[in-house]
């Protein structure tokens, strides 16, 4: 792969430089790009302020339409897997979430190294390296009968309608047995993964009546407060309907040739339910981009944001809850991630990549990325620059059916280490 076509037909207004003396990773070919060079760690580390993405680049494939809190768009990880790896290199994401970074590289052809302490994650990623057809999904779901005698252990009136329940309820069961029994295949965890993404949400194309997004399930506490301010009850929702529509939305724009590849990555990929820090299933010296957006400080309830989920999977909430990385302070943070930095420096080739994407926590007062850099040189990693990817947006944000118009800057900060060989 040639590295400055490439960079050429993305940024046109960049230069690459590959190994200048300063370590500078682009230049600006134009006043475009803001460039800010910033002692830390005793060098200088250049920070390249754009829109590097986003824009500039084609659309997500539906596929990735799985909501997950704090995870990144497609665009992010695209732009690192198509600038710094080839088709057959093993991409990884230590944190991987909804799985944005894999199915990515996935779609792109290369392998895939998918890990995350909360086993939701790889519930919602696999699945989506075989998809079955709608077909397929009609056919199983028509096998599926609805059993109204089940009762739930807990009360959840409040999201579901009874009948809803019963029929959720009825999945729950039949997904569990054919867990135990050793017959679960791709088509029952495609219909677990959508399942547990339509639970709860703000359209009728969720289980639930009117709540938080479905990335938030709200306490039951705090849902009949809801329901009480709206004036709501929950209605009838058609769950094997809701389940073939979003099916069919996921796969609306995936083609053969993308369908093939996240098949073959899938086959040969590796998903792990690891901390990050400890991943001894990973060979040494095997990756060749890691591209990846840690848990920041204590401002994701990853846990509890995610209760109602966890109850469909029977997943066990208080082993999950302690095994997410919940840090108070920046120092705290940097003890765990200085960890996982000694883990990536395993794993990654010589002459491989780390993309380490930070945001802005307590208002903008702390900046994570400036904290990172330390990290990754004391693993014996080279820091290549900050590259921050600045987009302006305006948006419609319909918070209690108030319509507001909100505008602002999403900023992504990415930390870009190199394994020297
Ligand atoms: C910012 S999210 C990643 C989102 C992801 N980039 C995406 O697009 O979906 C951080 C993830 O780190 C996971 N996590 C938290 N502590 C962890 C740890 N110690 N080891 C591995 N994963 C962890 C959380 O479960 C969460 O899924």
């Amino acid at each position: 792969m040639d590295l400055r076509n490439e960079v050429a037909a993305y940024l046109q207004d960049f230069t690459y430089i590959e190994d200048d003396i300063n370590g500078s990773f682009f230049s600006a070919a134009d006043n475009t790009t803001k460039i800010e060079t910033i002692l830390i760690d005793g060098r200088n580390i250049t920070k390249y302020v754009n829109e590097f993405w986003t824009s500039r680049q084609r659309q997500a494939s539906s596929i990735h339409e799985i909501s997950y809190r704090a995870c990144f768009k497609p665009q992010l990880p695209r732009f690192f897997i198509e600038l710094l790896s080839d088709v057959g290199d093993i991409i990884y994401d230590p944190f991987s979430g909804r799985g944005t970074t894999v199915i990515e590289a996935g779609l792109l052809g290369r392998k895939v190294v998918s890990n995350d302490v909360n086993p939701l994650s790889e519930i919602l990623t696999r699945p989506r390296f075989t998809p079955p057809t709608i077909e397929d999904v009609a056919k199983r779901l028509s096998r599926l009968d609805f059993d109204n005698t089940l009762e739930s252990e807990i009360d959840l009136s409040m999201f579901f309608h009874e009948r809803t329940l019963s029929e959720i309820l009825s999945i729950r069961k039949y997904l569990c047995e054919r867990k135990e029994s050793g017959n679960e295949d791709g088509i029952d965890r495609w219909i677990a993964m959508v399942a547990t993404n339509r639970l709860t949400g703000h359209s009728t194309g969720f289980f639930s009546v009117y709540t938080l997004p479905p990335n938030q399930a709200a306490s039951p506490k705090s849902q009949k407060k809801i329901n009480e301010v709206r004036r709501q009850i929950p209605e009838y929702r058609d769950t094997k309907e809701i389940i073939l529509r979003k099916t069919n939305s996921l796969l609306r724009n995936l083609t053969s040739p993308q369908k093939a590849n996240i098949n073959a990555a899938g086959m040969s990929g590796l998903f792990i339910n690891q901390s990050a820090a400890y991943t001894p299933e990973i060979a040494a010296d095997s990756v060749q981009l890691t591209v990846t957006s840690p848990p920041f400080l204590n401002i994701v309830q990853y846990s509890k944001d995610n209760w109602l989920r966890r109850w469909f999977n029977s997943l066990d909430d208080d082993e999950i809850s302690k095994r997410i990385t919940m840090a108070k302070t920046v120092e705290e943070w940097s003890t765990a991630m200085g960890s996982v930095f000694h883990e990536l420096y395993r794993v990654t080739k010589p002459d491989g990549w780390v993309a380490f994407e930070v945001g802005e926590v307590k208002n903008r007062t702390v900046s994570l990325d400036e904290h990172v850099v330390p990290l990754g040189n004391s693993a014996g990693f080279e820091c290549n620059g900050i590259l921050v990817n600045s987009q302006e947006f305006t948006k419609t944000a319909n918070i209690w059916g108030i319509q507001n118009m909100k505008s602002g800057t999403n900023t992504n900060r990415i930390v870009l280490f190199r394994k020297k060989k």
